[in-house]
């Protein structure tokens, strides 16, 4: 398992006790049953990954993690507390990654750092625009990046608070596919060598097969989990190897499931109306 190889020492009940967890959680938007009684571990360390058709409750349920939505029912907990809103332990990373424009990309990387020691937040800052390579870009404006090096320069701004929880939704999306795979190794690296927990929601099945630990999927109206595969295949990933062909055509196969149910339910319905 990846965590146990870069985790500090830790009591084995420490390492088996969940980092986030969902309880039993519902939420409800008016008569609309978004997440129901919906229970799921992420272990600490774990880079663990949503799919699901679109509306069935990924963002919901991350926006539980994060703490800015409360369940109507059971708990979301982190280290076995109660989450009771958002907080620097647990940052999110949207799709459109909103940098502030009239800052450089530095600044906009030391936006949540201490300004001073004046010597001290430059040199964290130094080390944040290594770590994302793009040192040469620390003095252009966000408007002059491409949305690669934008959600580059989030995700350096996420890491400067040193988060111990990622909370990704759909943050690759709107790339092209070559900028997508350099990102996808950037986060790898970046979660292997930084101990980080991570939570990533996707449509892309390619994308949660190659970075995750496990992957949820997840069954709507109502949102739930169907079903959590493991993914236990050494990284970098071979996308050439039967294991990834066949844990790619389960995943589809359990997709493809979901989406004919839903077809059938709106075809149900459309005869009633
Ligand atoms: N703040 C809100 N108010 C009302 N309804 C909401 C709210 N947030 C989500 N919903 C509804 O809850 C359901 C789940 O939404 P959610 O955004 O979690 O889905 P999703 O799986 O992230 O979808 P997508 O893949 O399209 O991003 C949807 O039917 C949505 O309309
Ligand atoms: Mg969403």
């Amino acid at each position: 398992m990846p965590f146990a190889l870069h985790d500090p020492p830790v009591r084995p009940a420490a390492l088996e006790a969940p980092k986030l967890s969902l309880r039993g959680a519902s939420k409800r938007f008016g008569g609309l049953v978004a997440l129901a009684d919906v229970s799921l571990d992420v272990r600490r360390g774990e880079f663990l990954s949503l799919v699901g058709p679109s509306g069935c409750g990924k963002s919901t349920l991350l926006h539980l993690l994060a703490g800015f939505e409360k369940p109507d029912d059971g708990a979301a907990l982190m280290d076995g507390r109660p989450i009771a809103g958002p907080g620097p332990d647990r940052l999110v990373i949207f799709q459109d990654p909103a940098l502030l424009p009239w800052l450089t990309v530095a600044d906009n990387i030391g936006f949540g750092l201490p300004k001073k020691p004046r010597e001290l937040y430059e040199e964290t800052v130094g080390l944040l625009l290594r770590l994302v390579h793009l040192e040469k870009f620390a003095h252009l404006r966000p408007h002059e990046l491409s949305g690669g090096m934008k959600q580059r320069v989030a995700l350096a701004r996420a890491l400067a608070v040193d988060p111990q929880v990622l909370l990704m939704d759909e943050p690759f999306a709107a790339l092209d596919p070559q900028t997508r795979e350099l990102l996808h190794l950037e986060l790898q690296r970046l979660w292997l060598g930084l101990h980080k927990t991570v939570v990533f929601v996707t449509h892309s099945v390619e994308e949660a097969v190659r970075l995750s630990d496990r992957i949820a999927i997840m069954a709507t109206q109502p949102g739930r989990i169907r079903r959590v595969l493991d993914v236990d295949l050494p990284h970098p990933r071979d996308f050439n190897s039967p294991e990834v062909a066949e844990l790619r055509a389960a995943i589809r196969e359990e997709m493809r499931d979901e989406l004919a149910k839903l077809a059938r339910r709106e075809g149900d319905e459309g005869w009633r109306r």
